[in-house]
């Protein structure tokens, strides 16, 4: 079997077997196929398709070529919980305790952020002290005390993706539903959980711009899921809209914890509840979302769940004294931007928001960018709320002066009008 043979099926619309991707996969990863023939079969792939047999063998093939994580060891139904990436996206750091402090064990590798949309690996090590980069030992025993932890990617898992996701982005092979599926699935699968909830969000601060294309994208993941005996579901959610407040790293870190008191924002509160209810279903904690609720309600209102979030805080090496003080949040630069009429708040845009918050500081425009804790964007005002003119409805924040060129670029983003419009978070959900 050479390269050249795999790349001539793939023209040729017949499927690869499992032995051809492996070929591929195994000799691309270890440098003996060089880029450019790798190249040219990922624009066969994206031109002329994959099977779900094939996307299924990539995601395996892919998954080896790195450490998979064994959690058998730990009793009960693993579950993980994977966001396509969104605006203000701070679920995992509530739904986590939530679910942790019922009986489920949350098991989570998270990435950092890039561009607009940030990662909860930044928000967690704004934290003083907090420890992303664990080993497997010492995951599996923080899963055992705790029944929570969330790490890092090490840089042993899938080496095969991260090569391949690097040449697909230069190469305009991004686009390709099997492509996207595998590259998500097999990172997600190498991380040992049992069970997975996909939030595949839509819209303008989403990597799948329509609801119909993440309908599609979710399909494929759970159907690759099923193929290889793990319970996947997904939710596909709105993302026109940023997720709650705040958007940034030390004050969505604050909104996480106000929302696990039980003041978090409804909108965003509505997607914890689903989310939280579907993956006590997937722990088999609960029959169905009515059971859920119930305890979904009482471990916030008993504080079990917040508690359980400083649990993991302080197993971690975090400051959990710290993060309680007033003071711990303190931008030195703010501004303010004002209503310029009367009416009901729309934000449209979350694209725009999550830019402007990455400009701000708060996020990376490169890899090698380092992030101001302080820096981001308070909605003081959300969707369908009112606003008089000159109320004051989204503060900037940064380490650094602000350049006022901001405050024009989020106009782009607001519209205040007389009416109010029905926009739910929760599009579908699907398994
Ligand atoms: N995110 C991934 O992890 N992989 C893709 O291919 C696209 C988005």
């Amino acid at each position: 079997m050479t390269i050249l043979d795999i790349i001539e099926n793939k023209k040729n619309r017949k499927e690869l077997s499992q032995e051809e991707i492996n070929f591929f996969v195994q000799n691309y990863t270890s440098g003996i196929i060089p880029d450019y023939q790798i190249s040219s079969l990922l624009m066969a792939i994206v031109l002329n398709g994959m099977t779900l047999k094939e996307a299924t063998f990539l995601t395996q093939s892919m998954m080896h070529t790195g450490k998979i994580i064994d959690l058998s060891e730990i009793k009960g139904i693993k579950v993980d919980k994977h966001s396509t990436g969104g605006v203000g996206d701070k679920v995992s750091l509530v739904l986590g305790p939530i679910v942790a402090s019922i009986g489920a064990v949350f098991a989570k590798m998270s990435g950092r952020g890039l561009g607009h949309t940030g990662g909860t690996i930044d928000k967690l090590e704004s934290i003083p002290g907090f420890g992303c980069y664990v080993n497997e030992m010492q995951f599996k025993k923080l899963l055992k005390k705790s029944n929570i932890a969330i790490i890092g990617q090490t840089d042993d898992l899938v080496p095969a993706d991260k090569k391949l996701y690097a040449l697909r982005d230069v190469t305009g092979t991004v686009n390709s539903m099997p492509l996207i599926a595998s590259s998500i699935m097999s990172k997600k699968l190498a991380t040992g959980s049992d069970a997975i909830l996909l939030d595949v969000k839509c819209g303008s601060g989403a990597f799948m711009k329509n609801e119909k294309d993440a309908t599609e994208l979710a399909k494929w993941m759970i159907s690759i899921g099923k193929k290889l005996k793990k319970d996947v579901r997904a939710e596909i959610t709105n993302m026109d809209q940023p997720l709650g407040r705040m958007i940034g790293n030390k004050n969505e870190i604050l909104e996480a914890m106000e929302s696990l008191k039980g003041n978090g924002e409804p909108r965003f509160m509505e997607l914890i509840y689903s989310s939280s209810s579907e993956i006590l279903m997937q722990a088999k904690i609960v029959k169905n979302k009515k059971e859920a609720i119930k305890l979904i309600d009482d471990a916030i209102k008993s504080q079990k769940a917040y508690k359980k979030f400083i649990e993991m805080i302080n197993n971690q090496g975090g400051d959990s004294k710290i993060i309680c003080q007033p003071q711990w949040w303190n931008p030195k630069y703010k501004l303010i931007i004002k209503a310029n009429k009367e009416g009901y708040l729309r934000l449209t845009n979350s694209v725009v928001l999550g830019t402007v918050a990455m400009k701000l500081g708060a996020g990376r425009q490169t890899k090698e960018d380092i992030i101001d804790n302080e820096a981001g964007i308070e909605l003081v005002k959300v969707s369908n709320e009112y606003v008089k003119k000159n109320d004051p409805i989204m503060i900037l924040y940064s380490s650094k002066e602000i350049d006022l060129s901001l405050s024009k670029e989020v106009w782009k983003s607001i519209e205040i009008s007389k009416n109010l419009k029905n926009d739910p978070i929760i599009l579908n959900n699907l398994k």
